[in-house]
């Protein structure tokens, strides 16, 4: 079989400065902040990096979160015990190099950052996302996720969607 082209693990001594995904903030905040945040435990970061030349080609983050059931999608409130709230996921950034968009590295990071929410020992009954504009929005509402009500660009996806399918790789 032939090796991977990315490698993803949790950032560590990796280097950060020529990380450019065309969103400044995101670039600002991956350089200069997402350590501080890992310390304080406010946030989890993975990385993909190419192993053919080391860059880091990608990251996202996650943290825990708490979603208000008002705020699901109706149809998602059906199997629901009658809980004000329940527990989330929240990837609050994912961004890929210029350099290595539009080669499925988005979708890889966002299928990773899902199954390592599953695989998690703290059960969370969903991912939300924290889309930064009308861009981020089209790429998570194109892998299926919904938009959460009265909270600007905040999608959803339940986890147990993909619960059945990644068990066939833990089988
Ligand atoms: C949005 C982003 C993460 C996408 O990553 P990418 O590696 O370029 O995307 P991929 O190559 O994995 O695309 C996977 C699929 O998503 C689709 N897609 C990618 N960007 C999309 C967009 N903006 N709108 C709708 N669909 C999109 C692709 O067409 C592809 O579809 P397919 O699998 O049916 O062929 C990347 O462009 C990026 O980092 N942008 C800047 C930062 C940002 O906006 N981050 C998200 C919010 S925090």
């Amino acid at each position: 079989m032939s090796e991977l082209p990315f490698t993803i693990e949790p950032l560590g001594q990796h280097d950060r400065s020529g990380f450019s995904c065309g969103r400044d903030p995101l670039d600002h905040y991956f350089e200069r902040q997402v350590s501080q945040d890992i310390r304080r435990r406010i946030t989890a970061c993975y990385v993909a990096v190419c192993n053919a030349s080391n860059q880091v080609a990608g990251f996202y983050t996650l943290s825990a979160a708490q979603i208000s059931v008002t705020q699901l999608p109706d149809r998602f409130k059906k199997n629901l015990p009658r809980y004000p709230s329940v527990p989330a996921v929240r990837i609050g950034r994912l961004a890929i190099d210029i350099k290595f968009q539009g080669q499925g590295l988005g979708s890889t990071l966002l299928i990773n950052a899902i199954y390592r929410s599953i695989r998690a020992d703290i059960a969370a009954y969903a991912v939300i996302v924290d889309a930064k504009d009308d861009a981020a929005i089209a790429f998570y509402r194109h892998h299926g996720f919904l938009d959460l009500n009265a909270q600007e660009r905040t999608l959803v996806v339940p986890l147990a969607q993909f619960a059945k399918a990644f068990s066939l790789f833990d089988a």
